[in-house]
């Protein structure tokens, strides 16, 4: 398989022409959020620049345009998670969103006092406020699986804590802080046999390798656009069709309503059932634009592109002594994500993002909203993260190791 043509991908990102403290921009920080190709800014201003409408609402063209190119996006998400239907596609803001209207609308009438929500130690936030508030207003009980060398999933103690019957199982597939990509298709498996619902959070795979929400069998899971070059604000929520089915949505109003009187109320068909309000219409389009842009150069060719600057940024940093690097390391590197967090011994994260950025290298240095894993598991106040995408190319890892080095003179670390 060829591998991708960076430079041709790279001339579609207006920002890469842009300087950043008189040095060429270095975009290391994508597991936060990703940068926009040309496409899906001309999509978004082709939008509010000639047909601009609300859907579902104007019986008149421009109106039918705009419902015609929300669907189409929702169909483009479908197909790129293998979801049965585009009925199977709520659109909310992001990851965090979805999460709370599953933990809201799906979890909140079926968890009962003494009931048990079962999570992981390497759950960003977003995985786990939802949860500790639902057990908190339920009396419930929130579990957490612990890891193995702090990088993955201990098996043997996610089933110990699945024999306690947990109502809901809710992880990540790849972790913002580790790295480590889980065998969801294994914990899903499990976790119904033990006869709870799961809940899967793609925001840091479904942008990076292929994701089958069929393969994986989970109930609902959730990724964002903005981490898979579309706008932010726009998010999914998939849910099988009898799950959605069975919920009641919680945030309602508008045109999720098929009929209203004073007494009763009758839900919209799926999926328009649980998006209240006008939406991100033009996110929609955005985000469909960034699908098609990625399936235009191929989900694992991104993939294999990654690992290569994976194993790269591995070795490379392996090199200068005083690295610690977490997560699963280069022999795991299947089980690796394009994000590697790092601790340059005696230099604090914050001074380290400093300094890379006077070389125009952004990179994210902090708890990256996983406090638990981070303060926890890793015993560290903060860390320091660099992570790829499609964009990127091996000099900019050379380029992230000179700023190590710089670090180090800058501090007198040597
Ligand atoms: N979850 C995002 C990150 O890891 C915001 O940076």
């Amino acid at each position: 398989m060829p591998a991708i043509n960076v430079e041709g991908i790279r001339k579609d990102f207006p920002i890469f022409n842009k300087k950043v403290n008189g040095k060429e921009l270095v975009f290391l920080d994508s597991a936060s959020t990703s940068q926009k190709p040309r496409q899906v800014i001309d999509a978004v201003n082709d939008y509010y620049e000639n047909y601009n409408s609300n859907i579902h609402r104007g019986l008149y063209y421009i109106s039918a345009k705009s419902t015609d190119a929300y669907i189409r996006s929702k169909e483009l998400a479908a197909k790129f998670i293998n979801a049965e239907s585009y009925k199977n596609i709520v659109y909310c803001r992001n990851t965090t969103d979805a999460i709370n209207i599953i933990s809201l609308s799906y979890a909140e009438p079926r968890i009962k006092s003494g009931d048990r929500i079962l999570i992981t130690d390497m759950e960003h936030h977003s995985n786990i406020v939802p949860w500790l508030m639902l057990a908190k207003r339920k009396k419930a009980f929130l579990d957490h699986v612990s890891l193995k060398d702090k990088s993955f999933i201990d098996i043997d103690d996610f089933k110990s804590k699945l024999a306690m019957k947990p109502k809901i199982v809710a992880f990540t597939h790849a972790s913002n802080v580790l790295g480590t990509i889980n065998d969801v298709k294994l914990m899903t498996r499990l976790a119904h046999e033990a006869g709870a619902t799961v809940i899967v959070d793609c925001a840091q795979s479904a942008p990076h390798m292929k994701v089958d929400v069929r393969d994986m069998d989970c109930d609902f899971m959730a990724f964002s656009s903005h981490k898979m070059l579309g706008p932010s604000g726009i998010g999914v929520l998939y849910g099988k069709e009898e799950r959605l089915e069975e919920t009641t949505p919680a945030i309602v109003g508008s045109d999720m309503i098929r009929s209203v009187s004073f007494n009763t109320v009758e839900w919209n068909e799926l999926p328009w059932k649980f998006e209240s309000g006008t939406p991100n219409i033009e996110g929609a389009i955005g985000f469909g634009a960034a699908i098609e842009y990625i399936n235009k150069i191929g989900i694992e060719k991104i993939r294999d592109h990654e690992v290569g600057l994976l194993k790269y940024a591995l070795k490379r940093l392996s090199e200068p002594s005083g690295i610690t690097i977490h997560g699963p390391g280069y022999d795991s590197i299947n089980s690796r994500g394009g994000a590697i967090s790092f601790d340059i011994k005696g230099a604090h994260p914050h001074d380290v993002s400093t300094i890379f950025d006077s070389e125009g290298i952004a990179i994210r240095a902090g708890h990256h909203c996983a406090m638990p894993l981070v303060n926890g598991v890793l015993e560290e106040d903060a860390v320091s993260r660099m992570s790829f995408y499609l964009y990127n190319k091996q000099e900019e890892v050379d380029k992230a190791i000179d700023a190590i080095d710089k670090v180090r003179r800058v501090l007198r670390l040597k």
